[in-house]
């Protein structure tokens, strides 16, 4: 079989991705729905009428949007699209260049910044990688386009206190988006238990979140989210499409032709699920990354964020020799892992195909690694 080389979530070994097994409900649907394209609306009327729920239930369940019939967006490629989609469109409603990012920030801003020549400006983070507001608010030019905060750093699942930061772009009047393409479906859930900041449309200064579907939204790829407060930022980059829908559509997407299939999938998920059942997932994952920061931390590692804001753990390494060791012990044990840079860690990505009984085998891995690396 042609995939059979391929990973599977199923079996527990892929510990550092942020997708995993769809939800049976998606899958089935997504199979069932694998001529629609979202790009014609006129073709797909009722899949396009999906997408547009999908957009409100996000806006109102995971992004306190305080009137969510007016938030637009799209289900779009990934992240990395919807990323590109809100700078595309700060760089073209304020004329300015300058991308003010966290360090922390996802290898697709600097995508975004190349392609649409602009430039990234990276403000410090503090001792759980959040970003430094008062050095944001430094950072600040006349050239400044865009403040991005992150809900869910790619290497170590931290939350920036987006509350600070949309004051701060509030008050100087620049578009604030934020990366809550891992967050978005699980810190809305964990909040009503700990503390952690408030980062949607309830906040004045926010513009616009990504919030990625195939992610802990359980929803086969492609599917990342981009949602705008309302209809002002996205009408800056949209475009006519004149053979489509008998000459009336507009697209403000990249992608012309868009699979409607995990819309579709995304739709049933929020259909069966709900907030509930969402809710639900995101807490048992959280509940499984504490059980393995606990883990780590009685087999003498050190966890880059304690407690984890989100359900990603990071355990440190002592050195680029234990990376290399640990990549070359994991190969040889079936385990799929992955490095991170800042901090020099492996990123545990705590997502629903994974028990902390199942990764603490690995972290006895890990724990002979550094012992034997001099840790
Ligand atoms: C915080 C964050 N933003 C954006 C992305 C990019 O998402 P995608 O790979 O779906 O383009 C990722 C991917 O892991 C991410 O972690």
């Amino acid at each position: 079989m042609i995939l059979e080389r391929d990973s599977r979530y199923s079996d527990g070994t892929v510990l550092g991705s942020m997708c995993t097994e769809p939800h049976p409900v998606a899958r089935r649907v997504f199979r069932e729905a694998l001529h629609v394209n979202l790009g014609d609306p006129y073709l797909f009327p009722n899949a396009a009428e999906a997408e547009r729920e999908c957009v409100r239930w996000m806006a109102r369940v995971l992004l306190d949007h305080p009137a969510p019939e007016e938030a637009v967006g799209a289900i779009v490629s990934g992240g990395t699209e919807a990323n590109v989609l809100a700078a595309y469109a700060a760089r073209e409603a304020t004329g300015g260049r300058e991308i003010i990012v966290p360090e922390t920030r996802h290898f697709s801003f600097e995508k975004a910044a190349r392609m649409l020549r602009m430039r990234l400006v990276e403000a410090p983070v503090d001792e759980e990688y959040r970003v430094d507001v008062d050095a944001v608010q430094d950072l600040i030019t006349r050239d400044t386009a865009l403040i991005v905060g992150i809900v869910g750093t790619t290497e170590t699942g931290s939350v920036d206190d987006v509350e600070a930061l949309s004051d701060v772009a509030e008050d100087r009047g620049i578009p604030l988006h934020v990366d809550a393409a891992f967050g978005g479906f699980v810190a809305p859930f964990l909040r009503r238990y700990r503390d952690l900041p408030r980062f949607g449309f309830d906040l004045e200064g926010v513009t616009s979140v990504t919030v990625d579907p195939h992610k802990m939204g359980l929803v086969p790829p492609p599917a990342g989210g981009i949602i705008f407060r309302d209809g002002e930022l996205p009408r800056e980059i949209e475009v006519h499409a004149p053979y489509l829908s008998g000459g009336g559509s507009r697209q403000f997407t990249i992608v012309g032709t868009r699979p409607g299939a995990p819309v579709l999938a995304l739709y049933a998920n929020i259909l069966t699920l709900g907030e509930e059942g969402y809710e639900r997932i995101a807490l048992a994952c959280y509940r499984e990354t504490l059980r393995v920061v606990d883990a780590a931390k009685d087999l003498g590692l050190e966890p880059a964020v304690d407690p984890p804001h989100l359900n990603l753990a990071n355990v440190l390494l002592n050195g680029r020799d234990a990376a290399e060791r640990l990549l070359e012990e994991a190969e040889r044990h079936g385990w799929k892992v992955s490095i991170s840079s800042n901090p020099l860690g492996v990123r545990i990505v705590m997502m629903p195909h994974l028990t902390a009984d199942r990764v603490t085998e690995f972290l006895r891995l890990v724990a002979r690694v550094v012992r034997e690396c001099g840790g």
